[in-house]
């Protein structure tokens, strides 16, 4: 699999020591500013003539929020697999969704491409069904990340926040902010701790009189983000070579790890 890296940053240099593990080519990096790229260029037609005049197999776009959607929107027509880890264009889906289906190409995307974090996830979600039964037991988030991040809580956490409401009938309101009373049974509380180098960390505790459950995920580097983007460029590309995957779609993690 000859794999173009459409950003080569932080990200594209990790997923490019990932994907040279696994034995994979890297046909092409492509950056507009980074000087050890092999293509210096950002221009959408630039960047389809680089994966053209590279034989590129699929793409992994990890770049700027800011050009994501015009480059997306270029590269779909080729019909080149493109897996987008790319943050900041999910407004566009519907219409990167026909332009999908329209050229009968195919594209992967995730907010978090890191295997762990979305098999914690159904974990999670099964864990608030199960614990949805019983009145004794109330539920709570607590997120940890670096002190150079700007937002909270994290997107993670939003997300799992998400999945206990929608599996725990007892809770039905996400509470971001301190309590100045007494938190209402129906409030998930969500907190978060900005400290030091932190890459991630988040717990979902479960708590009753008797005793205290708690599961946890901890991030150690971004390299979990690189295999899973890796991991997905192969799994695109290899499902549609043996027709388990079809054209014309835009497939998530979920449809990987289902
Ligand atoms: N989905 C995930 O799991 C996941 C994980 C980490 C980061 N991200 C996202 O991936 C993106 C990149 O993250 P990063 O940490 O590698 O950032 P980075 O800043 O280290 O690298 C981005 C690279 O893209 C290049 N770039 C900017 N505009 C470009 C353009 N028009 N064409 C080509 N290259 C361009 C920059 O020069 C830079 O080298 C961000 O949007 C980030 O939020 C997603």
């Amino acid at each position: 699999m000859k794999i173009a890296l459409l950003g080569y940053g932080k990200m594209g240099h990790m997923i490019e020591v990932e994907a040279k593990k696994k034995g994979f080519e890297i046909s092409a990096t492509i950056d507009s500013y980074a000087k050890d790229a092999s293509h210096f260029i950002s221009s959408p037609a630039d960047i389809v003539a680089a994966l053209q005049e590279t034989k590129s197999e699929v793409v992994i776009d990890f770049s700027h929020p800011d050009a994501a959607f015009e480059n997306i929107k270029a590269i779909i027509p080729l019909g080149i697999p493109l897996v987008v880890g790319t943050t900041g264009w999910l407004s566009h889906l519907s219409e990167v969704q026909d332009l999908v289906a329209k050229h009968s190409s195919s594209l992967f995307y995730a907010a978090n491409f890191s295997i762990g974090v979305n098999l914690f996830y159904k974990v999670v979600a099964e864990a608030a069904k199960v614990f949805s039964s019983y009145d004794d037991y109330d539920v709570a988030l607590w997120e940890a990340h670096h002190n150079q991040k700007a937002d909270s809580p994290s997107g993670t956490a939003l997300e799992l926040a998400k999945l206990v409401l929608k599996n725990h009938s007892g809770k039905t309101e996400m509470h971001f902010d301190a309590f100045h009373e007494k938190p209402k049974a129906h409030q998930l509380h969500v907190s978060s701790t900005r400290c030091g180098s932190v890459p991630g960390t988040h717990t979902v505790f479960f708590d009753s009189n008797a005793d205290s459950i708690e599961l946890l995920h901890r991030a150690r580097s971004r390299e979990g983000f690189a295999l899973g983007a890796v991991h997905a460029a192969s799994w695109l590309f290899d499902g549609l070579k043996k027709g388990s995957v079809q054209k014309g779609r835009v497939y998530t993690m979920e449809d990987m790890l289902s």
